[in-house]
């Protein structure tokens, strides 16, 4: 069966069928499949793989891989590029709660991001394959930041061309300037992550590959426009980052045992949705490097 490409239906990335992945890829269907993730900036490829080595082997499609410098994750020990994201790790590193339901606690939770934003080399993507999946929730969440940008009335793109945005890396997720739950509080948990200098970004940033641009506004790690008075600053990110979450852009994949969701992390956030502690719930992860300079460090 040959490699099928379809746009998904609410219009954000794309699925693919037809992918056998017991056998090396072969040069023009690892071709295509680049195109595919250029092209869409998310594909989903449903029951696409049944083992770590599978995994590995479509991933290596899309670049040299990389281990996450950040999220103090277990790696298979086989497999060192292959992170696992296991619900007995993540109820040690944060449970959290709602005010409105402060009994019902959960985890896994992580705010719309873009993965190391706050460094000049973030990675050019990832692939997550569902493993385990938990009875309720664990769905993750993506946004298009091309259509996003493509979204933007055309006087706010000109207001906005020439901007750097300022990334500081947030550690405690609870504590974030922008794009948190502020009715998200956390029941207990610690997090021992690596400290980072803070960056300036491109607000509009060209994509390295196809030349597209994107609204590189990315909430989690997000502080403020450089050179921008606060109050001004604080005004215009509020606005970018309702517009950038807005529904219009997202895909939220509800996860069955080994779905995988491939990801081009210069063009989308991603939001991990949580989970009700008591769940089981593990999922595989590779990380395909960056190899593009962007933006550049700021004194601290
Ligand atoms: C991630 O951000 O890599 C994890 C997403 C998830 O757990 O769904």
């Amino acid at each position: 069966m040959s490699l099928q490409v379809q746009p998904l239906p609410g219009g954000i990335g794309a699925e693919c069928r037809g992918l056998a992945l017991d056998a090396p890829i072969p040069d023009e269907v690892r071709e295509q499949l680049y195109q595919a993730w250029i092209d869409a900036g998310i594909i989903v490829f449903r029951n696409g793989a049944t083992s770590p080595e599978q995994q590995l082997r479509l991933s290596r499609c899309f670049g040299e891989l990389d281990v996450h410098p950040v999220k103090n994750l277990v790696t298979e020990s086989d497999y060192p590029e292959l992170m696992v994201l296991d619900s007995e790790d993540q109820a040690r590193q944060m449970v959290l709660c709602r005010e409105t339901d402060p009994d019902d606690h959960f985890m896994g939770y992580i705010p719309w991001h873009s993965d190391l934003i706050f460094t000049t080399t973030p990675n050019h993507g990832a692939l997550l394959r569902a493993v385990v999946v938990p009875g309720q929730g664990g769905h993750t969440a993506w946004i298009d930041t091309i259509a996003a940008y493509d979204g933007l009335d055309e006087a706010l793109k000109r207001d906005i061309e020439g901007l750097e945005v300022e990334y500081r890396f947030c550690n405690d997720l609870t504590r974030a300037k922008y794009g948190k739950d502020p009715h998200i509080h956390k029941v207990s948990g610690t997090t021992n992550f690596p400290e980072f200098p803070p960056v300036a970004q491109p607000m509009v940033w060209r994509h390295p590959v196809s030349g597209r641009k994107s609204l590189n506004i990315s909430p989690l790690h997000l502080e403020a426009v450089v050179g921008m008075e606060e109050p001004d600053s604080h005004e215009l990110l509020t606005n970018l980052v309702d517009h950038v979450t807005s529904r219009d852009f997202s895909y939220v994949h509800q996860w069955q045992p080994n779905d995988m969701v491939l990801w081009d992390n210069w063009r989308t956030l991603h939001s991990a949705l949580g989970y009700p502690v008591g769940e089981r719930r593990v999922v595989h992860r590779t990380t395909i490097s960056g190899d593009v300079e962007m933006g550049r460090i700021l004194a601290a």
